[in-house]
């Protein structure tokens, strides 16, 4: 016995038979054990993770539900959901399933402070909701924001043209949507321009919003990478630091920007009030102030941009749909405002349609199953396990959306979708932690969509923009895998 213990290679085999016995007896006693699912995900979570890795997270989870039904054991704890009643159930306001820690991990400031996006504690995040409703509220913007969303898109559009002219009539419209979009949230959050239009260059603020969420949502999945990052950032290097601490490059610059709003006369911005009652103490500290700030710049940038850059793609993938569009927003008068186009029939179907197919969240939301467990299409679910639901998937389902694949707006006209559709139709999120910033987003995309098909009668796609560019990759939020949308403009 005692030269078996003493010989290295037999210690290490029984280390070996007795992980693999422990993880066979988890996996046998695990409540989950019956659910559907592909018999890998009774063990490992290492296919999952390598979807996540390369930005196929939806597809994969959507193929899964595919072979397997609607509730999907996806690993060993987690399980994919896609009926109604578990959409219904998981996301039921006043219901008991929070955010899960993922949520945290996003921020990970390490000093216990959450933004509204990524708090976990219901009451807190009343508190906190409660406090930013009113300025995202449609009145208020249509009150008091309406001129500079207004602006702003025509800018952009204009500085289109002008960008095309300079290089043989190619434009990319990701980037100048995204230049438009974190213009507007710069100006709304902080009253502060970020002049992204006006230069029409990349700033490096600029990368370090569109890069984060992947790189957090990387080392969530690969702690170790953080452990690397955290090394490399000690560097004299702000290049290294933006690209593996964003979220500290990010919260330096919120801090930036609200002295800006400190030092200005003005309180025309939706944080001057917040900022006014936290310097008194109240309701909100200034680091709270500027945390959800940035946050809500990360938020409202790419999501919106995604989404527009994705809707233009499919209007002039279609010469048919792109004629009729044209048509309809010519009649505008000069001076339309955003009520104008809310009565637009075709417009509004067009961007329904964009939102269904490509709204730019359409992951899985994970939420923790409350104590006692629940029970979804009659599988039993324990506590704590984290379950998840998937717009991607819900805003394919044919018997909601015939031909589920194709981008038809017309589907949205007359009649309109079921009532039925309407419930698993989710493109900004469900329950309490709806997108806070979706009249926003739909003010954005009614005046920015409208202008550019007014302004570029007859733009074609580039060459470039092919299916294969345009494929989704995702990273919690979805860009094309090309990172770019080339259109030709003045045909
Ligand atoms: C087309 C554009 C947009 C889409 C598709 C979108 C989508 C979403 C989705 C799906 C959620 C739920 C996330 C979850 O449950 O984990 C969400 C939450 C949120 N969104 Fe948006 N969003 C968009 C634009 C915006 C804009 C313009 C802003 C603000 C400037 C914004 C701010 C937020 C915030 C703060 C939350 C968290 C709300 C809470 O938990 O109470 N979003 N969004």
């Amino acid at each position: 016995m005692e030269t078996l213990l003493q010989n290295p290679l037999v210690v290490a085999a029984s280390c070996v038979v007795l992980i693999l016995l422990t993880i066979l007896y988890r996996a046998l006693t695990n409540p989950l054990r019956s659910l559907p699912g592909p018999w890998y995900s009774t063990f490992t979570r290492l296919p999952l993770k390598a979807a996540i890795m390369s930005g196929r997270r939806v597809f994969h989870v959507h193929a899964l539900h595919q072979k397997y039904g609607a509730v999907v054991r996806i690993s060993p704890d987690e399980v994919a959901v896609s009926n109604r009643e578990g959409l219904a159930q998981i996301h039921r306001i006043g219901g008991a399933f929070r955010k899960t820690e993922w949520y945290h991990e996003l921020t990970a400031q390490g000093d216990g402070r959450y933004s509204i996006f990524t708090m976990t504690d219901p009451k807190e995040h009343a508190a906190r909701r409660r406090l930013l409703a009113r300025p995202f509220s449609k009145t208020f913007l249509n009150q008091h924001w309406h001129g500079t969303v207004r602006e702003l898109t025509r800018m952009a559009v204009r500085r289109m043209g002008e960008a095309a002219k300079e290089d043989g009539g190619k434009v990319d419209v990701m980037q100048w949507w995204t230049f438009m979009t974190m213009d507007v949230a710069g100006r709304l959050m902080f009253g502060h321009s970020f002049d992204n239009l006006e230069r029409g260059t990349v700033s490096d603020f600029m990368r370090v919003v569109t890069t984060r969420l992947i790189v957090t949502g990387i080392s969530v999945e690969l702690p170790w990478i953080k452990a690397i990052a955290g090394v490399l950032t000690l560097l004299p290097v702000p290049a290294l630091r933006n690209m593996f601490s964003p979220n500290d490059a990010l919260y330096e610059h919120g801090r930036k920007f609200l002295h800006s709003i400190q030092a200005s006369e003005s309180s025309s911005n939706i944080f001057s009030n917040i900022a006014t009652e936290a310097e008194k103490g109240e309701k909100l500290w200034m680091d709270d102030v500027h945390l959800e700030a940035s946050g809500l710049i990360i938020a409202g940038t790419d999501t919106t941009s995604t989404t527009l850059t994705y809707l233009t793609w499919a209007v002039l993938s279609r010469p048919t749909l792109q004629r009729d569009l044209e048509q309809e927003v010519s009649q505008l008068p000069g001076d339309y405002t955003d009520t104008d186009l809310e009565k637009l029939p075709l417009l509004n179907a067009v961007i329904e349609e964009s939102l269904r197919l490509y709204g730019a969240a359409p992951s899985g939301l994970p939420r923790a199953v409350p104590p006692g467990g629940t029970s979804i299409a009659g599988h039993f679910i324990n506590a704590g396990t984290t379950v998840t639901t998937q717009a991607y998937t819900y805003h394919r389902d044919a018997s909601l959306f015939p031909d589920p694949d194709e981008f038809l707006p017309s589907r949205w006209l007359h009649d309109g979708i079921s009532a039925e559709a309407k419930k698993a139709f989710h493109p900004f999120g469900a329950g309490a932690r709806t997108c806070v910033g979706l009249h926003l987003a739909y003010m954005e995309l009614r005046l920015a969509s409208a202008e550019f098909f007014r302004q570029c009668k007859g733009a074609r796609l580039a060459e470039s923009a092919t299916e294969e560019a345009m494929e989704m990759e995702n990273y919690f939020l979805v860009v094309p895998r090309g990172h770019k949308c080339e259109v030709l403009l003045g045909a």
